[in-house]
């Protein structure tokens, strides 16, 4: 980190209020989550452009702020994890930090909807978000919402991706209540938990959806809307996975019977059972995919299971999403309001 010091810094301990617009020239929005936004803004004294994480006082405790802030600044000297200034501060309706800008934006954006990405981009990618994990898991801290809207490119080539968005953060072990609906990353033994319900923090839950991430970049599709056993797609895979099948459901054909094997390792219904996040290094040296058939062609190195076209899949993928209100080819805006809503409405 070697941004100048600028006049206006304070720890999350002393925080300073202040008036935003005199001290920072606001640009534009760079995105909206969940809990608040992120501005590209241009600091006055330093002339430093910044991302301002701003959080709503409306919507969030001050301990709350703290625990985010302090979490993105203690993990920032790892180099595939955003950089978190030691600038934070509040104004009248907000609690405000500032992190390194990423010019290229958030991998949701990089993922060509129901194609994915190329395997070798992928493989660039995973292999920086695994060593910020395992970095993060060392410190015995769980991350809790890994998602491509989480990881921000700085290099057009994958080259230098980072983690980020730590809100959700929590050490290993912590008993917190479940308060979030669930979304496709979400593990199975958070999705069963009822909401008010008291769940275990693990890292096993980063495992679970670094799995479905890694999923998602090869495929440009969700391979579920939700972990539960009512969802078809999720209970086909979990009797493949649980050997009570052979049969590989279709929407995984797509994939060598090497890499079926890592699936199955990271994507074990009983979270005690899944391997690490280091796991994945063993696999980089290997193909992923296998090589793009033309229909009808049916040769496989897994013979496990008839191929099925690759299009079939995508477009029974994306009639769920849609009819769930998530419509893989939406601009990001609108992609986090649909998300947002469909949250809601669980
Ligand atoms: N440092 C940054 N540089 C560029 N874009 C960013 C940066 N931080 C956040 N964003 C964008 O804003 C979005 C929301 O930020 P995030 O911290 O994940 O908020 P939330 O906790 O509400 O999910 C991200 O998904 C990303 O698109
Ligand atoms: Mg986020």
């Amino acid at each position: 980190m070697n941004m100048p010091r600028s006049p206006i810094s304070s720890t999350s301990d002393n925080l300073r209020q202040l008036n935003l617009k005199d001290h920072y020239q606001l640009i534009r929005d760079l995105g909206r989550g969940t809990y608040g936004k992120v501005v590209l803004a241009k600091c006055l004294e330093t002339g430093t452009h910044v991302a301002l994480k701003v959080l709503p006082k409306s919507t969030t405790k001050l301990r709350e702020f703290q625990r985010e802030f302090q979490y993105s600044y203690f993990l920032s000297p790892h180099s595939n994890i955003v950089d978190s200034y030691n600038v934070a501060f509040e104004t009248r309706s907000s609690y405000v930090f500032a992190q390194e800008y990423a010019p290229i934006g958030d991998l949701f954006d990089a993922i060509p909807p129901q194609v994915g990405m190329k395997e070798k981009d992928v493989k660039s990618v995973v292999k920086q978000i695994a060593s910020a994990l395992e970095f993060m898991h060392s410190k015995q801290l769980v991350h809790r919402d890994i998602k491509p809207e989480n990881i921000l490119i700085f290099e057009d080539d994958f080259n230098k991706v980072k983690l980020m968005d730590f809100g959700m953060t929590r050490k290993d072990g912590t008993v917190i209540r479940k308060t979030n609906g669930s979304i496709p990353y979400t593990p199975p033994e958070i999705c069963e938990a009822v909401r008010n319900e008291n769940i275990t923090v693990a890292a096993n839950g980063d495992v679970w959806a670094f799995g479905v991430l890694l999923f998602c970049m090869l495929t440009g599709n969700f391979p579920w809307e939700n972990a539960d056993i009512g969802d078809v797609y999720f209970s086909e895979f979990i009797t493949w996975q649980r050997r009570k099948t052979s049969k590989v459901p279709s929407q995984w054909k797509r994939f060598t019977s090497k890499f079926l094997r890592y699936f199955r390792k990271s994507l074990d219904i009983k979270p005690d059972r899944r391997c690490e996040v280091k796991e994945i290094n063993k696999y980089l040296q290997d193909n992923w995919l296998l090589p793009s058939r033309i229909s009808g062609d049916s040769t496989s190195d897994d013979d496990e299971e008839e191929s099925v076209s690759n299009s079939d899949q995508g477009d029974k993928l994306a009639l769920i999403l849609q009819n769930h209100g998530i419509d893989t080819k939406v601009d990001k805006r609108l992609r986090d309001v649909r998300i947002s809503e469909w949250l809601l409405s669980l």
